[in-house]
């Protein structure tokens, strides 16, 4: 979603800003726009379209300005045309902002703003507060200071924001102001940073600075400073280490960043692994629990709560803690759950998954399990992001950076952690079984296996050639495959477009059954267990001219009969299969993708990181 990138030092700030904004592409976005200070004037610059758009219209524009604000806007109030894009400036040319967020209440404040004759040129929330702050400043710049006159502005708005701000006649600082949107400071040597992640700020500097909730930053570019809630107290400020590199962020030699991630699932699943099983199997280890392991054990029960993919990681991890630990657990869409009046209270955890730890309906839905006094569990990619920050504990999954909008690696990682943490848990409460053991044997060599599955990629290359033109697609499979299925359907209407259901096989007869013909693709997920019964599922698609596409450890006649093609994976345990079976499903998305001429990296109107409701 919106990406931000704020500059302040010796360097030309253009060229910097630019090619931060570059690095948030990948967070999904439809305009942008960028702010400098030139020859004692604020100078915007704005479009729809791409980075590569805005470089173009600033290219007859050369300066030298040291200080300026860049946005990727993705839409919400108002379309993505030239107008509504960031920065927005006030009436008087003297306060100019970039957020990220929603100002909710922003109709009261235009109200006012009219009533005191201020009209807004945009549709949208943010020139309000722009405007908001540039009236304040005319009534009250005489009698505080900037941050203090900020401040105010900000108690009167309700919603989120990442915002940074630029006064005319302060041509030495950039304000930043964080509630519920994420930025973090990049701290130089004579220059300054701010974005809203670490991607743009890496390549500059590892040393960073997070903003917390309701803190405004007052950036120079020797210093920045950080002011608490009551804007009186500095608050003093951990400068922490960006643990990644730049070629993490990097193509590195693949044409897109999504079959970097794919290919790249042999390391991920390995690092999400590295340090927490012995080799013998003796241990499991979970620090990021290890203090909080009574209260997940003694809960009455457990929500897992999550969106998109991790939501499907989730509902697989559902069926593991039942399965091992007897607890009885819910897998609930973080925007659902948030609004519901669900049962949740001290005797509750509630894990969220998330990738980038910033999605903003699994975050608020986090506030209020806490609220109510549960447990809360964070499954997080991101470092540092405000859903590890916010959880009570938690466990990384140490997949790297994922660009691609669509997740991959992601999803694996996510998986695999559900599995360690299941098994850690089980361990804690003195569970053994047969399972238990072959659970913990197979994740050693899951890496092995996830390097065997990868080989499919020239088989599927083929496939998708026949399939690039269907209208729809369905996804089945039973038991821990149906997630599987949800997420290889999310995965290809994603990137390529093309609507596709995922459906628990033996629930096909109750609806998408009449939507199978000779032109309906269904790719099933066949593993020994509840063979039998898929199989059956595959002989009434078939039996309606269906083109089955099966992906299974199991290739034997009887499925060549009933199959157009069969995608071989290894045999794994059933808790581990989605691990595996996934891949070829993403591998097949993003090759009928690439047929398709579609944006795979950045799909129409997606965003990685949701932070708005
Ligand atoms: C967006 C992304 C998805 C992701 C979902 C949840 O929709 O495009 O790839 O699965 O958000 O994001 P999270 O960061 O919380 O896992």
């Amino acid at each position: 979603m919106c990406g931000i990138v704020g500059y302040i030092g010796r360097r030309q700030s253009q060229k910097i800003i630019l090619s931060g904004l570059k690095r948030l592409e990948y967070r999904g976005y439809d305009s942008a726009g960028i702010a400098t200070f030139n020859e004692e004037k604020i100078s915007v610059t704005k479009c729809s379209g791409k980075v590569t758009d805005l470089e173009k219209k600033l290219s007859n524009k050369p300066h030298s300005s040291t200080m300026g604000i860049g946005h990727t806007r993705w839409a919400t109030h108002g379309a993505p045309n030239d107008n509504n894009a960031h920065p927005h400036i006030d009436f008087n040319n003297k306060i100019v902002v970039v957020h990220n967020g929603i100002f909710e209440n922003y109709s009261s404040i235009k109200q006012l703003l009219l009533e005191n004759g201020i009209y807004t040129k945009t549709d949208t929330d943010t020139e309000v507060i722009a405007q908001f702050i540039g009236f304040l400043y005319s009534k009250e710049k005489d009698f505080m200071p900037f941050n203090a006159i900020l401040r105010m502005a900000l108690k009167e708005v309700v919603g989120t924001y990442g915002l940074l701000v630029m006064c005319l006649d302060q041509p030495e600082k950039i304000y930043a102001a964080k509630s519920g949107a994420p930025l973090v400071i990049g701290v130089g040597d004579g220059e300054n940073f701010i974005a809203s992640d670490t991607s743009p700020i890496i390549e500059h500097t590892r040393n960073i600075v997070y903003l917390d909730e309701e803190e405004i930053a007052v950036v120079t570019k020797d210093d920045y400073k950080v002011l608490g809630d009551d804007n009186s107290v500095v608050v003093p400020k951990e400068i922490e280490t960006i643990k990644y590199s730049l070629d993490q962020i990097e193509k590195g030699g693949y044409e897109h960043f999504m079959l970097k991630e794919i290919f790249e699932q042999f390391s991920s699943v390995s690092e999400s692994i590295r340090g927490r099983i012995a080799p013998d199997i003796a241990e499991v280890r979970m620090g990021g629990i290890s203090g909080w392991t009574n209260n997940i054990l003694e809960a009455n029960q457990i929500y897992i709560t999550a969106c998109g993919t991790s939501w499907h990681a989730g509902l697989i991890g559902g069926y593991m803690i039942e399965e091992v630990l007897g607890i009885p657990v819910k897998v609930e869409y973080a925007s659902e759950l948030r609004y519901r009046k669900a049962p949740i209270d001290s005797k509750t955890v509630v894990m969220a998954i998330s990738q980038s730890g910033e999605t903003a309906d699994t975050l608020a839905t986090i506030r209020k399990s806490k609220e109510k006094g549960a447990t809360t569990v964070g499954i997080v990619n991101v470092v540092g992001s405000t859903i590890a920050r916010e959880t009570d504990c938690g466990v990384y999954i140490h997949a790297g950076p994922e660009i691609g909008v669509a997740s991959t690696k992601a999803f694996t990682s996510q998986v695999t952690i559900l599995c360690l943490m299941t098994l850690y848990l089980a361990q804690k409460k003195g569970v053994e079984s047969e399972d238990i053991t072959q659970m913990k044997t197979e994740l050693i060599t899951l890496t092995e296996k996830v390097k065997t599955v990868l080989k499919v990629d020239d088989l599927i290359k083929k496939i998708a050639i026949d399939y690039k033109d269907s209208q729809n697609f369905l996804y089945l499979g039973r038991g821990y495959q149906f997630p599987v299925a949800l997420e290889g359907a999310l995965k290809l209407k994603e990137i390529s477009y093309i609507h596709a259901e995922g459906y628990p096989a033996a629930e096909m007869k109750h609806g998408p059954i009449a939507l199978i013909d000779e032109k309906m693709p269904v790719v099933a997920v066949v593993t020994h267990r509840a063979y039998d019964k898929i199989v059956s599922n595959i002989q009434q698609v078939k039996a309606r001219g269906g083109k089955v596409i099966i992906v299974t450890s199991e290739v034997n006649k009887e499925l060549e009969n009933f199959s157009e093609h069969i995608i071989e994976v290894p045999s794994i345990h059933h808790c581990l299969s989605p691990i595996i079976n996934i891949i070829p499903l993403q591998l097949l998305a993003y090759h009928i993708a690439v047929l398709r001429r579609c944006n795979v990296d950045q799909p129409r109107n997606l965003a990685k990181s949701v932070t708005v409701e």
